[in-house]
């Protein structure tokens, strides 16, 4: 369901009239960390950002029944509202892999009961990237509902750009992400518990040309030798970790709960 107008216009850069219809972005995703689970207590500051693959932009997902315009800015949701806390992170890049700042990030899920406010706003709401591109929403852990697995909508445009990209996130270790016909693990947040809470990160990857800064690449920090948190790794990087070799599937920053046995989206024994 296409929507012309969008968001009042408190917006750094973009009115409401310049959020349009959404189109599809089609191509691959950039899976922060497509399939991990890790479920350390903590991690270090810093590595939830992942690296980037040029060229491959996140997939476009059904809006579903139950968007609304003109949700109100704020990107905590969770006032008046039951469930596991959950706090998402992430970047947003261009297709060069450069972060894009003001992008707008439309939000709206399912309460923890499964259900949509259709009425109101709760559990709804929009924000804006910062200039390194990164986002931070909190929220619940949303609720499941017939014919779904547990997933989070989000529309994304960068200012200035014509398009949208609308989609949806997913938890990891979902029993119904195996049967739910719309879900795709490209779209897989990480997930990790915290206290009581759950942490999820995802990179956005849009495609759009963008001017900003193209971000460095890192330079490997973590090839050979033991695997260890708080290093970079480059896909084919080989590591030991418990006795075992492992070669690195996907370049990103490893992070304690993310040892190669919790995680084979990035590690693959060898
Ligand atoms: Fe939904």
């Amino acid at each position: 369901m296409p929507e012309n107008s969008h968001m009042p216009g408190e917006t750094p850069g973009l009115s409401r009239k310049q959020f349009i219809t959404a189109v599809g972005v089609g191509a691959l995703a950039v899976p922060a960390v497509a399939g991990a689970t890790a479920n350390a207590s903590s991690a270090p500051p810093g590595n939830e950002l992942l690296a980037c693959t040029p060229g491959r932009t996140t997939v476009a997902q059904t809006e579903g029944p139950y968007f609304k315009p003109n949700s109100p800015r704020r990107d905590d949701l969770t006032a008046g509202v039951s469930g596991v806390r959950l706090v998402v992170t992430g970047h947003v890049f261009d297709r060069a892999c450069r972060p894009l700042d003001r992008v707008l990030m439309d939000f709206w899920q399912a309460d923890a009961m499964g259900a949509y406010d259709n009425t109101g706003y709760r559990l709804r709401g929009h924000l804006y990237t910062g200039a390194d591109g990164s986002y931070r929403l909190t929220t619940v852990v949303p609720g499941l509902y017939p014919g779904r697995t547990r997933h989070i909508h989000v529309k994304l445009q960068a200012p200035g750009q014509p398009r949208i990209l609308t989609t949806q996130l997913y938890f990891p270790g979902e029993p119904r992400n195996s049967t739910d016909t719309i879900y795709d693990p490209s779209l897989l947040m990480n997930v990790r518990t915290v206290g009581s809470g759950r942490e999820g990160t995802f990179d956005f990857v849009l495609d759009v040309a963008g001017t900003g800064t193209p971000s460095p690449t890192p330079t490997p920090t973590g090839e050979g030798g033991t695997w260890r948190a708080g290093a970079f790794y480059a896909a084919g990087a080989q590591v030991t970790y418990g006795g075992a070799a492992y070669r690195c599937l996907q370049a990103h920053t490893s992070a304690a709960g993310w040892e190669p046995p919790n995680v084979p989206a990035l590690w693959q024994r060898v």
